[in-house]
């Protein structure tokens, strides 16, 4: 496309006496395919040429049919536009050729230049299950983290554990009472889980409970010992659990600075918060009003001294920004935390950070089972890791009734259970509520995971028992690619690198998402219309070549969402 417009503009400018980047800028996608690929916007030029928009049209398409277009097949007028069509080879060959030179980085451009982009994402609360709840920020996170990648910012995955607050006064205090050292240790996320849960049935009934967590808390937050052993058993526990379900995903965090990392900066906050006047002490706490800015206010400090989960965001955005002269910094946290998010980004613009406006909260909405809302207090939560397994699960039964003389099930039941979860996710918009439904989530013919890896397997497997030497680029047997099956689909992947760009800039890996079923979608249709290894030799060079494309846009772009195209399945 960008082709096609560069030489539009070079042939353009002159009739209509502009620059060519002024021409470029001007060209429209047209709403229907059938008013063309492009199309020339002539009602800006009537004022200069004192014509009709549609005369001015019709005289330059005239002149038009003299120029010779490599790129463009014909300009036609209609109404006010003139319509650029593509040439279908040389569009294909120029296509499907770059396809097959960038192979693993199509797709990929440079508009980052390199800035750097810390990805705050999954973030769990240690010593709470790491609960199917966060499974949409490790998700959505960690695709927004690999598609900035590929448009060329250096993406930083930085993982905010919830590490610090007072549920680990609580936690302490139910283990004292209750807990059992064998049980911690032999399964201590569940365990821990549990002490958790009862703690707060507990406290419900004796409220006295609550004053002893907070006194417990205090101690932590003083560096007391026996506080602190207690505090960094339960964290080392939980990480070591999140580090099974992170290596089951491919995730790797540049960071794992939890809350935790920043409590020796929260006095220079308070300090610069007292400095720049924006905090004041309320009935001892210490509070930044921004009641003149339409939002509750913010307390930065508690009367007792301890300090909150915003007070630590607030150091740690400050941290980010000093580390890592971040071009934008995002946090992939849900929809339910868009108030804090307003609140820490006017503070930091009241604190006169001017790049807080390059701070992004990405929200997203609930998952939920058939069971409800997953709650961490109600004591009925779905683990991400039984999530992950039972999917794995369930792959390995349809692929067993699908494929049983599949010699490599268990990489195929890993690739489709876990890219069922994680494209499950992403194919919806980030914002909306999901249902997750396991028939659906697994449908081979459905808009899954499976139904585009279906269509990459079915590809390789047509490659394989192709003689190899088609694995030679040749112009003129992608020049026979003239069937309106084989057109649609090349115009497809065409598109890859500006569903990526486009993902990124909306923060929207569901554009990718959906993108991907319309590649699975276009193959097949051509797969039904087309044969390949039938076909006489250059078609089916050019056939396979173009399948070959299909394969490397599809493994390219699941890629990006963390999701495995296997080869057989
Ligand atoms: N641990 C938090 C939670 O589970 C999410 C942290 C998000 N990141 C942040 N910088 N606040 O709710």
């Amino acid at each position: 496309m960008q082709k096609l417009k560069e030489e539009i503009g070079q042939v353009l400018a002159p009739l209509v006496d502009l620059d060519p980047s002024e021409v470029i800028n001007l060209l429209e996608v047209p709403p229907e395919p059938e008013f063309g690929d492009l199309a020339f916007p002539c009602y800006v030029l009537s004022k200069k040429l004192k014509k009709a928009p549609p005369l001015i049209a019709r005289e330059l398409s005239e002149k038009l049919a003299d120029e010779e277009g490599h790129f463009w097949g014909k300009a036609e007028p209609r109404g006010p536009y003139i319509n650029f069509y593509i040439a279908p080879q040389s569009f294909s060959q120029e296509i499907l050729n770059q396809i097959w030179r960038q192979g693993s980085e199509y797709g990929h451009t440079n508009i980052g230049n390199g800035g750097n982009l810390p990805i705050d994402y999954s973030s769990p609360n240690i010593a709470k299950p790491f609960g199917v709840g966060h499974i949409r920020s490790t998700v959505i996170g960690h695709a927004l983290y690999l598609i900035y990648r590929a448009i060329g910012y250096n993406s930083i995955g930085v993982n905010h554990l919830g590490d610090w607050g007072t549920q680990f006064g609580k936690l302490i205090v139910a283990f004292e009472r209750w807990g059992d050292q064998e049980k911690l240790e032999s399964d201590p996320v569940n365990y821990l889980y549990h002490l958790y849960v009862r703690f707060h049935q507990e406290a419900d009934k004796d409220p006295a409970l609550d004053d002893e967590a907070r006194l417990w808390f205090k101690k932590l937050e003083a560096g007391e010992e026996e506080a602190t052993a207690y505090w960094k058993s339960f964290r080392q526990l939980s990480l070591d659990n999140y580090a099974v379900i992170y290596d089951l995903l491919g995730i790797k965090f540049e960071h794992f600075h939890g809350e935790s990392h920043y409590n020796e900066m929260l006095d220079d906050v308070i300090e610069l918060a007292l400095e720049k006047g924006i905090a004041k002490e309320s009935e001892g706490a210490l509070m930044v009003d921004l009641e003149p800015h339409g939002l509750p206010p913010v307390m930065l400090r508690k009367k007792d001294g301890a300090t909150l989960y915003i007070t630590r965001d607030l150091a740690a955005a400050i941290y980010r920004h000093e580390r890592f002269h971040f071009a934008r910094s995002l946090y992939v946290v849900g929809a339910e935390q868009t108030l804090h998010f307003q609140q820490l980004f006017k503070v930091l613009e009241l604190l006169g950070f001017e790049w807080a406006r390059n701070c992004v909260h990405v929200p997203f909405g609930l998952i939920r089972f058939k069971e409800g809302r997953m709650s961490t207090r109600a004591g009925k939560i779905i683990l991400l890791d039984e999530v992950l397994q039972r999917s794995i699960n369930l792959a390995r039964q349809i692929i067993e009734e699908k494929n049983p003389d599949l010699e490599d099930k268990e990489h195929a039941a890993r690739a489709v259970g876990i890219g069922a979860v994680r494209f499950g996710d992403l194919s919806n918009d980030r914002i909306k509520n999901i249902e997750f439904d396991w028939d659906k989530v697994l449908d081979f013919s459905g808009e899954t995971a499976a139904y585009i890896q279906y269509a990459h397997a079915r590809i390789c497997s047509i490659l394989r028992k192709a003689e190899p030497d088609y694995r030679q680029w040749d112009d003129r047997a992608v020049a026979l690619l003239t069937e309106e099956e084989e057109v649609t689909l090349i115009k497809t992947l065409a598109l890859l690198p500006d569903k990526i760009i486009a993902s990124a800039e909306n923060y929207r890996p569901s554009i990718l998402a959906r993108y991907l079923i319309d590649v699975a979608r276009e193959f097949n249709r051509f797969y039904h219309h087309c044969p390949v290894l039938n076909s006489s030799n250059d078609l089916k060079h050019g056939r396979l070549l173009l399948i070959d494309a299909a394969g490397q846009v599809i493994t390219n772009g699941l890629g990006l969402l963390g999701i495995i195209a296997p080869e057989e399945m």
